[in-house]
């Protein structure tokens, strides 16, 4: 077999998994789920949540990727010594590309938001916004080919190869990402009242906790850190056996933590700045955002004009990075499964995410009849994916590397050959055989209403 791609640098593994964690799942879905649920005491515990789970997740998915060597259905099949554990390896696969074709939705929203705040298109009152995203929204075409267009320019990096085109993409994107991150964070602090969002996200309410604060806290950290999908242990292939599993999982999970708290840092203050509710849901980032920067900077329009193209750029660059890793999940799969080029694999894998991309685009907009078990096919795949899939994914991985793989393995993987000293192995031997497992049931016992 030809061989395997590798990332080149230390800096590029951890850039390109940063940049598979660092997505739309932060600076869209953090800010407002935080909004919803107590601002900074939902941080705690979603901070909590990271630690407990998040960190011992992302190794056991990279202990089990760099050992194997392989795609996500092989790595597992290479461990697992004739038991049928190779269908957590194929789960992986199926839910990032059921990810992918929802996410590049969203995604091409961003990519039209983008078109639109450089066009000049988004000026216009609140009236104006909505009706904007309403009647864009519900086009036939318009929606769906700009998903169809963002998976199309995933598919041109992913085919170029891991070094060339997914570590090279993440050098370029992820700091231009954090670069215009913090100019915008800077902006939005310094706008007339913003300092009632930050102290409204940094000041604990926690009268709001509850049990399924809790769980939106889980469920939150793990779309955010990409676990679940397989995408961690395909990646964590691409590893040399000298990167230290632990370090770079703390890393990348203190880099996506900063980015999601930066996001609310960026949102929060530019929107109490105008008086608009900070837990104003999923529309918050096309509904209600283009409206607070006009208004924001009224007495400067140019800055406004700028920061909103700076915006939807820093939301095109966050959605690329993660769509690309989904997107290798897949590629990798068929290249090496079926011994297919590199270029075929990944139009196989293009196609289906397209396919998926165009029914869910059309679900939410022009044709609402497309709806499974009473959901949009759109809902659908979210739900199933976040409430189901992930959290099966990454308790199935903490079962495999805690209780069936054998300890010596593990200890290896953990340790780089006993070259790396410390003593948080048992820490993280008891936080995936134990922590992981309860937790991640009282998330599926809370679904089915028992907590
Ligand atoms: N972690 C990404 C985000 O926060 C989403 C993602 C999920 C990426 C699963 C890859 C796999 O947006």
């Amino acid at each position: 077999m030809k061989e395997r791609g590798n990332f080149g640098s230390k800096m590029g593994i951890i850039l390109a998994t940063a940049g598979s964690a660092v997505g739309l799942g932060n600076v869209w879905r953090f800010p407002y789920t935080a909004g919803e649920n107590g601002g900074a005491a939902f941080i705690l515990l979603y901070i909590g949540c990271i630690l407990l789970l998040g960190i011992p997740g992302m190794v056991s998915e990279f202990i089990v990727g760099r050992h194997a060597q392989a795609n996500a259905a092989r790595a597992y099949d290479v461990l697992s010594k004739g038991l049928p554990w190779k269908f957590v390896g194929y789960l992986g696969i199926l839910t990032s590309t059921i990810i992918l074709g929802f996410y590049a939705v969203v995604a091409g929203w961003c990519l039209q938001y983008l078109w639109a705040s450089i066009a000049g298109q988004l000026n216009g009152d609140a009236d104006y916004v909505r009706n904007y995203f309403m009647t864009f929204s519900s086009d036939p075409l318009k929606p769906t080919l700009w998903g169809v267009a963002f998976i199309m320019i995933t598919h041109l990096v992913v085919v170029r190869g891991v070094q060339k085109g997914i570590e090279r993409a993440s050098k370029l994107l992820m700091p231009m990402l954090f670069i215009l991150l913090l100019v915008l964070v800077v902006s939005s602090c310094m706008l007339p009242g913003a300092m009632g969002g930050v102290r409204f996200l940094l000041h604990p309410d926690f009268s709001k906790l509850s049990g399924s604060v809790m769980l939106e806290a889980l469920g939150q950290a793990f779309f955010s850190l990409s676990l679940g999908t397989a995408c961690l242990c395909t990646y964590a292939s691409y590893f040399s056996k000298l990167t230290n599993l632990l370090g770079s999982a703390g890393q990348i999970a203190i880099l996506d933590t900063l980015i999601a708290v930066l996001s609310g840092l960026l949102i929060f203050p530019a929107a109490f700045s105008v008086g608009v509710s900070p837990d104003s849901g999923p529309s918050l980032i096309f509904i209600t955002l283009p409206n607070v920067f006009q208004q924001a900077f009224a007495a400067l329009p140019v800055v406004g004009y700028v920061i909103s193209i700076m915006f939807y750029a820093l939301l095109v660059f966050a959605a690329l990075t993660s769509t690309i890793s989904m997107h290798e999940i897949g590629t990798a799969f068929f290249t090496e499964e079926f011994t297919l080029p590199r270029q075929k694999s990944a139009w196989i894998e293009t196609v289906v995410t397209m396919l998926i991309c165009v029914f869910c685009s059309l679900s939410v907009g022009a044709i609402p009849s497309i709806k499974l078990m009473g959901f949009s096919l759109m809902d659908f795949c979210d739900r199933l994916t976040a409430n189901f899939l992930l959290p099966s994914g990454a308790m199935l991985a903490c079962l495999f590397v805690g209780w069936y793989i054998p300890k010596q393995i593990v200890h290896d993987e953990f340790t780089n050959g006993g070259t790396l000293k410390g003593n948080l192995f048992s820490i993280y031997l008891f936080a995936v055989r134990i922590v992981c497992p309860i937790c991640i049931t009282l998330i599926f016992l809370h679904q089915l209403g028992f907590v």
